[in-house]
Parts: C-alpha cells; sequence; structure tokens
C-alpha cells in the first residue's frame, strides 16, 4: 500500500443541529456570511431559520439564491459578483449537491480569481478559500464533506469535475430533520447517488482501509433504510440513517475518488440537464457488470452488506448477487432500469463517450475503459444492442 491521506471536515450531526450554525461561523472568524441556496429550499423555511440562528449570533449576512440543479458557469460568475459586492467574508451552502456545489465553485473564485474553467481538474487551486459551513439538505450527495465541485460548462455542454482539497468545507452541518421536506422520487434519487458513491468509492482503485469501511457502512444503512426512508417524509429513524449513509459515503469518495458511473453520469447531466441521482442509479447496474472482474471478492463484500447470503457459492456467484441487490432496490423506489425514457440519441454518444474517458472520476475505475467501451454501456442502457 502507497501514501495515503484521509481529510474531512467539522462533523456536527443531528436533529437540531442546524442550531450551530452561528457559533460555526463565528469560531471561523466570520463577520458576514454569504448564504448560497436555491429557491426551492429558501420556500422549505430552513434557510430562514439558518438566518435566525445567524441573528442569534449578531452575524450579519447576504442571501443569494441563485443556484440550479446541476449549477451553470454562468451562474457561479453572477454569485462572485454577488460576493464581492456585498463585503461578506465567509460562505455558507444551504440545499443538496448543486447549492453546496455552486457555494464552493462561489468561495472558490472569490479568492481565486479567473474562471471556474481554469480549476477543472485536479489540484488547481492555489489560495486559501474563504471559511465555509455547508448544511445538506438531501441524503445523497455528500458535497458537504467533499473535496469535490461539479459545475456545467454551459458552452461544451458537459460537467467539469474540479477536485482539491481545498473544497472540503471548514464545517459540515448535517441535520437530518432537513430531509423531512423531500418528496419520495427526491429521496430516491439521492439516496440511490449515495449507494454509487459507496459502491464506485469501495471498488476505486484509490480506496484504503479507512475508506472501504465507511462504503461498506453507507451500503448496509442504504439497504435497510432507503426504501422506508422513501415510503414516508416523516419516519425519523430512516432519515437520521439516510443522513449517516451519506455522510459515510461521502467521506468515503472524498478520499477513494468515484469510477465510469460517475464519469458517464456527469456527461449525460451535463448536456441534457438530467436528475444526477437517478442517471447514476440507472447506469450503475451496468457498469457494476463491466467492472465484476476486477474485483469479484469486493463485489462479494457489497453483496454481503446488503445482506444477501454469500454462503457456499462460487466467487463470481457472491458477487453477482450485488449486482442483483442493486437492481432489486432501485426498482423497488421506482427508478427507471435504463435510458430509455432520456432523449438521448444514437449520434450524441461519441460525444458522450469521449468526455467520459477524460472525466476526472474515470481515472480511479477499477477496470480500464476506451471511448468503445463506454459508448458500449450507454447502448447497453439506452436498451440497444450493441
Ligand atoms: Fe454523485
Amino acid at each position: 500500500m502507497g501514501i495515503f491521506k484521509f481529510m474531512t471536515p467539522e462533523i456536527i450531526f443531528g436533529i437540531n443541529s442546524l442550531s450551530q450554525i452561528g457559533e460555526s461561523m463565528l469560531r471561523l472568524g466570520a463577520k458576514k456570511v454569504f448564504i448560497v441556496s436555491d429557491p426551492g429550499i429558501v420556500n422549505t423555511g430552513w434557510v430562514e431559520l439558518a438566518i435566525q440562528y445567524l441573528e442569534d449570533c449578531k452575524l450579519n449576512y447576504c442571501l443569494w439564491a441563485g443556484a440550479t440543479p446541476n449549477p451553470k458557469d454562468y451562474e457561479v460568475e453572477k454569485g462572485v459578483d454577488a460576493y464581492r459586492e456585498s463585503g461578506c467574508n465567509a460562505v455558507i451552502g444551504i440545499g443538496g449537491g448543486s447549492a453546496i456545489d455552486a457555494a464552493k465553485a462561489i468561495a472558490l473564485l472569490a479568492t481565486n480569481g479567473g474562471t471556474i474553467h481554469q480549476y477543472e481538474g485536479v489540484d488547481l487551486i492555489t489560495r486559501p478559500l474563504p471559511p465555509m459551513v455547508m448544511v445538506p439538505t438531501t441524503a445523497g450527495s455528500g458535497a458537504e464533506v467533499s473535496q469535490f465541485s461539479i459545475i456545467v460548462d454551459s458552452k461544451r455542454k458537459v460537467k467539469m469535475t474540479i477536485i482539491s482539497k481545498s473544497l472540503i468545507p471548514d464545517i459540515a452541518i448535517i441535520d437530518p430533520q432537513t430531509l423531512m421536506t423531500k418528496d419520495a422520487r427526491l429521496t430516491a434519487n439521492t439516496g440511490m447517488d449515495a449507494l454509487t458513491h459507496a459502491i464506485e468509492s469501495y471498488i476505486s482503485l484509490a480506496a484504503t482501509p479507512l475508506t472501504e469501511e465507511y462504503s461498506l457502512q453507507a451500503i448496509r444503512l442504504i439497504t435497510k433504510y432507503l426504501r422506508p426512508s422513501v415510503a414516508s417524509q416523516h419516519n425519523r429513524e430512516a432519515k437520521e440513517a439516510m443522513a449517516m449513509a451519506s455522510l459515510q459515503a461521502g467521506i468515503a469518495f472524498s478520499n477513494a475518488i468515484l469510477g465510469a458511473v460517475h464519469a458517464m453520469s456527469h456527461q449525460l447531466g451535463g448536456l441534457l440537464d438530467l436528475p444526477h441521482g437517478e442517471v447514476n442509479a440507472t447506469l450503475l447496474p451496468y457498469v457494476l457488470e463491466y467492472n465484476l472482474i476486477s474485483s469479484p471478492e469486493k463485489y462479494k463484500n457489497i453483496a454481503a452488506a446488503f445482506g444477501e447470503n454469500v454462503n457456499g457459492l462460487s466467487l463470481t456467484e457472491a458477487a453477482r448477487l450485488a449486482i442483483k441487490a442493486v437492481k432489486e432496490l432501485a426498482s423497488d423506489i421506482g427508478i427507471p432500469n435504463s435510458l430509455s425514457n432520456v432523449n438521448l440519441k444514437e449520434e450524441q454518444l461519441d460525444f458522450l463517450s469521449h468526455n467520459a474517458v477524460h472525466d476526472a472520476c474515470m481515472i480511479t475505475n477499477p477496470r480500464d475503459m476506451e471511448a468503445s467501451d463506454v459508448k458500449m454501456l450507454f447502448r447497453k442502457a439506452l436498451g440497444s444492442e450493441c
């Protein structure tokens, strides 16, 4: 085993932990806080509650609710302009992965300058970012603990993956009560995103003994609690467990990176502005089939984490149970098993496949992939013959 690092933010977890946000910002030296969110989250009341806690600590703030699903480069530029005009010296992101990724990208440009496109890739940030506190309101993205920010390049129509330890927030505040305002579809999609993080990080070429434990524990929680969490907005036990699963999967993938599912879904999401978690969930079984020969022992462990009985089976039989368990979970919560309902055309596949092999997440996929392999998997997911 080579040298590896393992990083997380300070983590504050639990029902009502949002109440810690003012004191957290004060500890980081905030004078005036720039809050990044989106209109949907503002409507849920969580931003208003966070502002109350900031005011209790005599902190000034500026609210910018310009983030959208799959945040775009031009939105980030508007956000940075607003940050600079506001006189703020710290950033809060409240929302799903999109709002948090936008918050990180705004913080990045606030001190590093230039355009967000300059930072696509790994370790291109050179100056410290303003203090950052992130509050996820979905159980899926893991963005509150990760060293990733994913921003759409609106001209190229691709998602840029920006990876740097500078993007790890200072403090993540994870309050499971925020999950109780989410509908079943969003809960299913984001939960499957967390599962994809757990599985891709577990079989990643950059996995370590530290990340593997987080990955497996996330899978155990998701197999037990995602179905009941989708079934009811009010199941507190399931919401707390899914918040923990998302956190653990986030810690795992931030340190072990991901794989071909995310490399492919970034392209599809960038081109067609699709829900990230749902695209991942649909692609996951196809990519797992392809990757199986790389790490059957790990697939067997994944099957066991799903609660499958692997005793007495051959290694390949046991490994295949991991894929079966993923398909069953996806089916039970209404995830489409193909991309046939997506407006994706055959002539777009070369563009997507070429870009996917150059996505930063492809570097750690456990089986080598050429553009032709990616295209074959897209065609399978579309329900086409190869
Ligand atoms: Fe993801």
